[in-house]
């Protein structure tokens, strides 16, 4: 049964009206892997639950050599594999019948021509509104950007027609090529029309963030430095580098995790309170916090980041190769599949408390999640009786998998003595609402849809966040010799373990 309920009540009781305008969604590199993982089944789960239009049309561009039908069957098959949900063949068919293909060089500025003479045909009957997809290599977006700004399909709002363009990570390399994307999008596109992804947005647990520091009244008095004594954010994956070690031994996880994710969760956890849940509110508070992360000098990456490798071992109780014996991984690559550091964000609400990061890959299990860790009570009275080992307050914020929010705090055992035990008071998606939450991709592209940017990544934010990054880059750059390394399955070298607890402080074990 296809729900059509398309509106979702805001806080003044209004309806909040999210059906998109007709438009046109066209796919660059649509016969890639992120399209057919990602953007098909997200499109499907859309039409399924009533958000897209009946005027929605769907453009695949890349190189390979399909026609409309082939290109359709490629979309089921996506969608049959792929999607949340058993896919309705009613709905699947809708989405197939409103599809085409164009195989077109990116490069090839005369195949421009040919798209628009296909997207402005009336015969075609193409909506004029345009919702341009990068799913391509980074390495075409600047030559897709300038071919559509000299092709006229880049145009701002008219007051009628739109046109706006989403661009998937990676943004950039280093702080000087995302300030260049930045200056080749912005030659042909408004910042208001650019849409750079971070799917971690997206994520109904990260949005919980903010419901849940802004929606209580409870928790927010407590975030700050008075009662916060330590956060740490951990995305852990027990994958290894999973078929992408070419473009992996490029990146490593600082590039991959840490200059988007993770500081995307740093700037939710520690922002202020936006003026409005709107975008250019939300984000002017978030780009606040990654300018008042403290620029890492030479010696700060020295003292403050681990960055390591895996070696062979066992993770979920199956042998794996190391780092180095991984395909198209170079024999004598120092990138890193793992890296922990400690960041200071200099303001009055957090001025030092310390926020530790740590990502890797080939750790026992795949775990995300923010556990904030309180201050201990501060006269224990309790400490004369029998509590030997009571524990601070801790939030965990769990993100991924078993979403949910736990509470840790102390609870008299039964008995006639004091005696204390830590326990834990758990919410959990899973148990509390019902169905499977909408993939991240859905809600994404829906905002895209909409003109809603809230949960994309503006311009000073992206080069803020690489602006951190970028001085952790040039310390590791100077470092020479080689890095630490870890065996697959365990939480990671002994140098993240000595960087923690020079602060007094213990990696939590997700
Ligand atoms: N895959 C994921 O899960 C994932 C996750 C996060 C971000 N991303 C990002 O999403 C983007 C796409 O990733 P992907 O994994 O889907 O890559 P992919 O599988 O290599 O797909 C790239 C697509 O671009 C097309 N293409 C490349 N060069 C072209 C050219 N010169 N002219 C025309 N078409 C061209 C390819 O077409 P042909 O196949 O026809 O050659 C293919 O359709 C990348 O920026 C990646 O970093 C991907």
């Amino acid at each position: 049964m296809i729900n059509a309920i398309a509106e979702a009540p805001t806080r003044d009781g209004l309806i909040e009206r999210r059906h998109p305008d007709p438009f046109t969604f066209v796919i660059f590199g649509a016969a890639g892997d992120l399209a057919h993982r990602k953007l098909f089944p997200a499109l499907y789960n859309l039409m399924f639950d009533g958000w897209l239009p009946a005027e929605c049309r769907i453009l695949g561009v890349a190189r390979r050599q399909y026609g409309d039908a082939e290109f359709r069957e490629e979309i089921r098959a996506a969608v049959m594999r792929y999607s949340r949900r058993q896919p309705d063949s009613e709905v699947l068919d809708r989405l197939m019948a409103n599809t085409m293909y164009v195989t077109a060089d990116f490069n090839d500025g005369a195949q421009y021509q040919a798209l628009k003479t296909i997207l402005q045909d009336p015969e075609q009957g193409f909506p004029q509104n345009y919702l341009f997809y990068l799913a391509t290599p980074p390495s075409a977006y600047p030559a897709i950007a300038s071919h559509l700004g000299s092709h006229g399909l880049a145009r701002p709002f008219d007051g009628k027609h739109w046109v706006r363009i989403i661009v998937e990570k990676p943004f950039g390399h280093d702080l000087d090529s995302a300030v260049a994307l930045n200056g080749h999008l912005h030659q042909v596109f408004d910042e208001s029309q650019i849409y750079r992804i971070d799917h971690y947005l997206g994520k109904e647990t990260v949005q919980n963030i903010l419901v849940f520091r802004f929606a209580n009244g409870i928790f927010e008095p407590l975030w700050t430095r008075q009662y916060i004594d330590q956060v740490q954010i951990t995305v852990a994956e027990s994958l290894g580098v999973a078929g992408r070690g070419s473009y992996y031994d490029q990146a490593g996880a600082l590039r991959d995790m840490v200059q988007n994710h993770m500081l995307q969760l740093v700037s939710l956890i520690a922002m202020e309170p936006p003026v409005a849940f709107e975008a250019d509110a939300v984000r002017d508070e978030k780009v606040k916090v990654l300018r008042s992360i403290r620029p890492f000098t030479t010696r700060d990456v020295a003292d403050w980041t681990v960055r390591a490798q895996y070696e062979g071992g066992t993770v979920e109780g199956e042998p794996v190769p190391g780092y180095l014996d991984e395909p198209d991984i170079a024999s004598d690559s120092r990138t890193e599949s793992y890296v922990a550091l400690r960041l200071l964000i200099d303001n009055w609400r957090w001025a030092g408390v310390p926020f530790y990061l740590r990502t890797g890959k080939r750790l026992p299990k795949r775990a995300t999640e923010i556990a904030i860790q309180f201050k201990t009570a501060p006269h224990r009275f309790f400490l004369q009786t029998d509590t030997p080992e009571l524990a601070p307050n801790l939030l965990t914020l769990k993100i991924q998998p078993d979403e949910g929010i736990s509470l840790r705090f102390g609870a008299k055992v039964p008995g006639p003595a004091i005696k204390v035990r830590t326990v834990n008071m758990e919410f959990l998606y899973g148990t509390s609402f019902d169905g499977t939450p909408p993939e991240a991709y859905e809600r994404l592209l829906l905002d895209a849809m909409v003109g809603d940017s809230t949960l994309f990544t503006r311009k000073d934010e992206v080069e803020a966040a690489w602006a951190l990054v970028s001085s952790i880059l040039r310390g590791w750059w100077r470092a020479r010799g080689p890095i630490p390394t870890y065996d697959a399955g365990t939480w990671g070298p002994e140098e993240a373990d000595a960087m923690i607890e020079r602060n007094g402080f213990r990696w939590r074990k997700p």
